[in-house]
């Protein structure tokens, strides 16, 4: 084997690299945080998100995140743990969500699932497993909140199958519940954690004392009852519940299931524990020339998101790139595979929020910021000269809501159009244009509502442009074709007067309609139209 084959070997190998995904307020951020803190990567948890008068995460980077409090933008989190290098990849934890969520579970190897336990299955769980679940990726969950009242592990367990359509299997079980949380059930060690008072309002690491299940003084701790209750569940979930098998864990059949609370620092160390042992190290992607596998020798990657101007200070736009395969160097010349030209990837970046670091290499599974001159796109694959190809292609995910947006001042068009082109080649938002109409004003779409607040903001922080927007009322997009291959036009279709004929920037037809109703409406006065969620030619999730 030649050295560099080695190398990377070892490298990938303890290589974690995942996403959190939750509902707003399950407690995403304050896990991260505990993770870190865990991690050695900060020394006191609140230096993260001190209480709510400064509510905003490390990894808040815009200015109107830090004005709302909430995450926009994905961004990603390196550090060290027990000889594992992990990436965590934060995705918006807010109501609103934009495709850079999505597109960020595209560059993940597993990911973390995030329930309160009082609220269990969310909507916004719900469309982000989906995600998961489409690529095949292992997903852990976190139950956090168990010092508070909240849902009865079982029926939890109950709900992820009923809701989620996923088997659980639970690596530790909490012992007393209802905010009486007094430890945790170790199920592989056969093992009762008790964890000492909270002192530090979760500032610190939380210390604990283990006990062999029977021990008088661990009994007298938590009380008789509290221990034949604990006794019953074990012995429930021993005989009725599913086994351990990794093998339906990797392919997301399966959620090894933690019970813990970030805010006290209950279980979150054995959780990261566990799941490094269990999350798999960067797995090999599919290309237009096979599988690649990460420890294959010649480099490669893929951008999965684009960020303009994230420092005010200085003007620059970023693509982030997942390394697949190979090793990344500094300064070495990648062949760039839609422009069918070399880059030279110069001053590649590293980050723990605000504090960049140039690096001169990386691995299969980590995330680097390139300075992107204007040739990156989202998807855009990077390789080695010696052996080209392309990465599959990234689905799409159908916007939602829709407004027509204009400049304010006519005068400004010029910056307008460009503010607009650059936020959709970044992924924020999709673009299009109502048939018929001049070209004054787009039709902008989006997966979620905060995109036309980011869109607003950023025109006029990076652009000088103030924007009249009209939200309209759509929630459904399909894109149009007649089966024979006829030109779809406004004056080929009867009954959409309910409904906005827009074409997409590369001029395919679409409809946009307020609902599946109206949807009905158009199919039935349109037998041989054919109706897609997103472009004919991609794949969506
Ligand atoms: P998110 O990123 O998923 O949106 O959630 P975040 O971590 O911001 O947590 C949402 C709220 O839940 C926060 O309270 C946070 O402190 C609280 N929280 C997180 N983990 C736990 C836990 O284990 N137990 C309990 N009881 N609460 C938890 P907040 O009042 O909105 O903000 P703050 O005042 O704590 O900043």
């Amino acid at each position: 084997m030649s050295a560099l084959r080695e190398e990377l070997d070892q490298e990938i190998k303890k290589r974690r690299t995942f996403a959190i995904i939750s509902h707003p307020d399950a407690g995403k951020t304050t896990l991260t945080e505990k993770l870190l803190l865990y991690g050695g990567a900060i020394h006191l948890a609140g230096s993260i998100k001190s209480r709510k008068t400064q509510r905003h995460a490390v990894s808040d980077w815009m200015e109107i995140e830090k004005q709302r409090g909430i995450s926009v933008t994905s961004s990603v989190l390196q550090f060290d743990y027990e000889g594992c290098r992990i990436n965590i990849l934060d995705t918006p934890g807010h109501q609103d969500f934009s495709e850079d969520t999505y597109r960020t579970l595209m560059a993940v190897d597993s990911a973390v699932m995030v329930l309160d336990v009082a609220k269990g299955v969310e909507a916004q769980t719900k469309k982000l497993f989906r995600v998961c679940k489409e690529r095949g990726i292992p997903i852990f969950t976190f139950v956090n909140k168990l010092d508070r009242f909240g849902k009865a592990p079982l029926d939890l367990m109950d709900e992820l199958e009923d809701v989620l359509g996923i088997r659980s299997y639970p690596m530790n079980w909490p012992i007393g519940t209802d905010g009486r949380y007094m430890g945790v059930y170790d199920r592989r060690n056969n093992k009762v954690e008790l964890f000492a008072e909270d002192t530090t309002h979760g500032q610190e690491e939380r210390t604990s004392e283990t006990f062999e299940p029977g021990d008088p003084e661990m009994i007298a701790r938590i009380g008789e009852d509290t221990w034949e209750a604990l006794q019953g569940d074990i012995e429930l979930i021993d005989e009725a519940g599913e086994d351990f098998d990794l093998e339906k864990v990797a392919n997301g059949t399966l959620t090894p299931t933690f019970f813990g609370s970030a805010m006290t620092n209950f279980g979150v160390q054995d959780f990261l524990e566990e799941y490094i042992r269990l999350a798999p190290p960067p797995a090999p992607r599919t290309s237009s020339d096979g599988v690649i596998e990460p420890d294959d020798e010649k480099f490669s990657g893929f951008v999965f998101k684009i960020q303009a101007n994230m420092n005010p200070a200085h003007r620059d736009r970023l693509a982030f790139i997942r390394i697949c395969s190979g090793k990344f160097e500094r300064n070495m010349s990648v062949w760039h595979e839609r422009s069918g030209k070399m880059i030279k990837l110069a001053q590649p970046q590293q980050f723990l929020a605000q504090d960049r670091q140039i690096i001169d290499t990386a691995y299969p599974g980590d995330i680097v910021g390139l300075f992107d001159p204007g040739v990156f796109g989202i998807g855009d694959t990077i390789c080695d000269a010696g052996h080209k190809f392309k990465f599959a292609d990234f689905p799409v995910f159908p916007p939602e809501k829709f407004a027509r947006v204009q400049a304010k001042d006519t005068m400004k068009r010029k910056q307008f159009v460009k503010g607009i082109e650059q936020l959709t080649q970044e992924g924020a938002i999709q673009l299009f244009r109502q048939a018929g109409a001049g070209m004054e004003s787009y039709i902008v779409g989006t997966v979620g509502t905060l995109q036309f607040e980011v869109l607003q903001y950023r025109l006029k922080n990076e652009y000088n442009v103030d924007i009249v927007m009209q939200m309209q009322p759509f929630g459904v997009a399909r894109w149009m074709a007649f089966e024979d291959g006829r030109e779809v036009t406004p004056a080929s279709l009867k009954g959409i007067d309910r409904g906005m004929f827009v074409y997409d920037r590369r001029d395919n037809p679409v409809l946009l309609v307020s609902n599946e109703w109206a949807l009905g409406w158009i199919t039935e006065n349109n037998p041989d139209l054919l109706l897609n969620h997103v472009p004919f030619d991609k794949k969506e999730v």
